[in-house]
């Protein structure tokens, strides 16, 4: 079920407690924010197992992670890599981050790698796209060496910004009403 907006109205209450009359198991939802969950787990009978967002080193979504840890719901990553090389979604902030690429270098990793690993040890699911053998290879190999916490403390301290996309053109730069809505889903 897909609703991306700061409050449910009426009608998506609505269909929520609908849709939790036709299944009996679990249910996810996609880009909610903590605000929005806390809503369905007031009235759901059957609340979000998971809950499949945006995250990266750039945009790393502590707190709604932690809040849906608490509340018992699966985080999935998308655009773990930013999804690069994707014209009308994607952009290279994660893949051009100096801080992930320093680590890389002094691991022997690549630079992808420290990304999925960071997200594998936020706890979370990856979902990854790769049409590249190799690289899907190379995505997998990330489960036998960690991040020290050095590592993951230069990477707390990477600048976040979200990656928001407006109507079919991307939003860039610093926009005054988007730093509202960001802080208003938070
Ligand atoms: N729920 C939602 O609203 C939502 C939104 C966006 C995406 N998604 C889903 O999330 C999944 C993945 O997200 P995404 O495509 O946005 O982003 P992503 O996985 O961050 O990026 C995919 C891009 O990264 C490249 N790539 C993969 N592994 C790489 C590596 N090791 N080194 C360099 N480049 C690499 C791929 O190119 P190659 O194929 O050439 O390797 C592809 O262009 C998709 O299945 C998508 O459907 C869901």
């Amino acid at each position: 079920m897909k609703m991306e907006f700061k409050k449910m109205n009426n009608m998506e209450v609505e269909s929520w407690t609908r849709v939790c009359g036709f299944v009996s198991y679990s249910l996810s939802s996609d880009n909610f924010p903590s605000n929005m969950i806390k809503q369905i787990l007031s009235f759901a009978k059957i609340p979000p197992a998971v809950n499949q967002v945006e995250m990266n080193p750039t945009w790393q979504q502590k707190k709604l992670n932690e809040f849906c840890k608490e509340n018992g719901i699966v985080v999935t990553a998308y655009s773990a890599l930013g999804a690069v090389g994707n014209r009308g979604w994607g952009h290279n902030r994660v893949m051009e981050c100096d801080v992930l690429q320093d680590i890389a270098n002094s691991k022997g990793k690549t630079l992808a790698q420290i990304s999925l690993r960071w997200l594998y040890e936020q706890g979370v699911i990856i979902a990854i796209k790769s049409f590249n053998t190799k690289r899907m290879k190379q995505n997998l190999e990330i489960f036998d060496w960690s991040l020290t916490q050095e590592e993951l403390n230069k990477i707390d301290r990477i600048p976040q910004r979200r990656h928001v996309y407006l109507g079919g053109s991307m939003s860039t730069g610093h926009n005054d009403i988007l730093a509202k809505i960001d802080a208003e889903l938070d």
